[in-house]
């Protein structure tokens, strides 16, 4: 199997000072690709400042002979990051959105920053970091765009309502972004990670931690950014070395006659039916998942 190159394409990557985005960065250097690591350099919660985080993972893929170029605004002037990818090597190929804080709360507890916070790392500077690479990458034609979810925005987690919120966004922003991409062969996808960094290591018990490595995450971004891969809109789950692939699902449901009015009570009656997921389906795009309602309508 020959690997998987990045000769003469540019990646820029968010929160690329630590944990998952150092890891992303160095194997894209690995191959060949010329990276853009930036980094704010604040502490998992968001405070503070540091030029060493971005600055030190540039010197280390100098040390191997690859080339990088630091870049610390922080992802909220996502145009700044962008900016710099085409300053220093003229074009950008991948975008890999994947810079992170969390600020966890009962919801009780929960601020109104900690809400504002979170949304703006993670969805406003996803937001200005791809809205600002768009028009090159469809100019070029050519563009491969990574989301970083998580199960806490899939699947909801206690004292993450903020990170939930803005994880299971960056999701929806992936979807559209995926459809108005697909005519500029611009690509996009997904990952929802598990692995051992300054987020999880007060959250997983020590002895995962360690089996919990980064760089068993990297390797489907990678397949995921490379010119051979043509899926786009994928969701996955991935960690420790497994990989697997997430989508909605729906159940059958039920049509009311539409001549005579709903209530609650036939709702009600036909609960077991229309939370029945025996033969759930899984529909793929609004047209699919309208059609069980415009045929319920009588214009299958
Ligand atoms: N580690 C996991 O198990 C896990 C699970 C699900 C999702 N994620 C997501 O993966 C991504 C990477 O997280 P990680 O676990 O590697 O954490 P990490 O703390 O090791 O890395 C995140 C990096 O983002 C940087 N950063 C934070 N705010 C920034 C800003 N405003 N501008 C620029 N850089 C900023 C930090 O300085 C840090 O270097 C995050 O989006 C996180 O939500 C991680």
């Amino acid at each position: 199997m020959s690997q998987l190159r990045f000769d003469d394409r540019v990646v820029v990557i968010t929160g690329a000072g630590n944990g998952l985005g150092k890891s992303h960065a160095l194997e894209f250097a690995r191959r060949g690709a010329r990276v853009v690591i930036n980094d704010l350099g604040g502490s998992a919660s968001g405070d503070g400042f540091n030029r060493s985080a971005a600055d030190q993972v540039v010197s280390e893929i100098s040390a191997h002979g690859g080339e990088a170029v630091a870049n610390h605004d922080s992802v909220t002037y996502g145009d700044r990051i962008i900016e710099c990818a085409l300053d220093n090597f003229g074009r950008i190929d991948v975008v890999i959105n994947n810079a992170g804080i969390l600020r966890d709360k009962a919801f009780h507890n929960m601020t109104e920053e900690d809400w504002d916070l979170v949304y703006n790392v993670h969805v406003k500077g996803a937001f200005k970091l791809s809205h600002a690479a768009w028009p090159h990458l469809r100019e070029q034609s050519y563009g491969r765009l990574i989301f970083t979810t998580s199960a806490a925005g899939i699947y909801g987690n206690f004292g993450q309502a903020n990170y939930a919120m803005a994880k299971l966004g960056l999701h929806g922003l992936a979807q559209t972004l995926a459809i108005e991409g697909k005519k500029h062969n611009i690509l996009v996808n997904t990952i929802a990670p598990i692995a051992a960094s300054r987020l999880t290591e007060n959250i997983l018990p020590g002895p995962l931690l360690k089996l919990l490595k980064p760089e068993l995450v990297t390797p489907l971004v990678v397949k995921l950014c490379h010119d051979s891969h043509q899926d786009s809109a994928g969701l996955y789950e991935v960690g420790a070395g497994w990989v697997g692939a997430l989508r909605w699902q729906r159940t059958l449901g039920h049509g009311f006659p539409v001549t005579a009015p709903l209530t609650a009570e036939q709702i009600e009656e036909k609960w077991s039916v229309i939370t029945d997921f025996t033969h759930a389906n899984h529909p793929e795009n609004g047209p699919q998942a309208l059609a069980a309602i415009m045929t319920n309508l009588g214009h299958g």
